[in-house]
């Protein structure tokens, strides 16, 4: 359908599971050139399947190692895209890390830890790619997974939700700030989609039921639908679209408590 998207070169960050894993397929399937990063081993057999899915697709697929909260190595990341496929066209700052502690238990290493791989890690990705992008004198995409808790507070994560709340206005300030050079940063924020991060919270009957309650569509999300999303954010067809965030989340965000028609 994005026929744009075929030979675009697009780094994807946190690619070895998850919804990144799904962005990884799609761009593949799109037949993009994907440069997948992973940061631990336990994703490699994984990702050998994506690549080979990708492969069979008509796309390629090249997989490295690098810890987003490290500049050098996000500098090395997209160099890798630049030295096997030749530019760098798409980054999307996906890898993502959550865990709840009630906040007058978090120690400061927990807090450093979210902020550091969800926010320090999109802002270093998104920096290497505008410097990209800026040496090539190309219009680059930049796509950020946020989350549904870039605007709704979630108690026992104040960790994920600042970092999330910080990436809404980093992407914002960002955009406004290279969209004269025909760069296009946007987010992307996830409600409940079932993941094998989520899996097992979302087959827990009661969970399953206290999460619906929340979504007006009545269903969890599958990743599927969040990565159809970013072949959009990333092809000409969204050519306008400059410092926004699209929310796929079955209308999440949009005040579910008062479905009943109370208030
Ligand atoms: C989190 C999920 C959660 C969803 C809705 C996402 O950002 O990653 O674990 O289910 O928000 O609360």
């Amino acid at each position: 359908m994005f026929e744009d998207l075929k030979g675009k070169v697009v780094v994807i960050t946190g690619a070895g599971s998850g919804i990144g894993k799904a962005f990884a397929e799609s761009f593949g399937k799109a037949q993009a050139k994907v440069v997948m990063n992973y940061r631990s081993d336990r994703h490699l057999e994984a990702m050998e399947q994506s690549i080979n899915l990708i492969e069979e697709a008509g796309g390629q697929a090249i997989k490295v190692q690098a810890d987003v909260s490290v500049e050098a190595d996000v500098n090395k990341l997209v160099q890798a895209a630049v030295d096997e496929y030749g530019t760098l066209d798409i980054m999307l700052n996906n890898a993502g890390y959550e865990k709840p502690i009630p906040t007058h238990e978090m120690s400061v290493e927990e807090w450093n830890k979210v902020i550091d791989i969800n926010l320090t890690g999109a802002f270093i990705g998104a920096k290497a790619a505008v410097k990209q992008f800026l040496k090539e004198d190309k219009k680059g995409v930049i796509i950020n997974t946020s989350s549904v808790h870039d605007t709704i507070p979630w108690p026992n994560y104040a960790n994920y939700a600042a970092s999330k709340g910080g990436l809404k206005l980093m992407m914002e300030t960002m955009s406004m700030e290279y969209a004269q050079h025909g760069i296009r940063i946007n987010n992307i924020s996830p409600g409940a989609i079932v993941t094998e991060h989520t899996k097992e919270k979302f087959s827990d009957p009661k969970t399953r039921e206290e999460t619906l309650e929340m979504i007006p569509a009545k269903e969890i999300g599958e990743a599927d639908q969040v990565a159809n999303v970013a072949l959009f954010l990333a092809s000409d067809f969204s050519s306008y679209i400059h410092g926004t965030t699209i929310y796929v989340d079955g209308g999440m965000t949009n005040y579910p408590a008062f479905m009943g028609g109370k208030g």
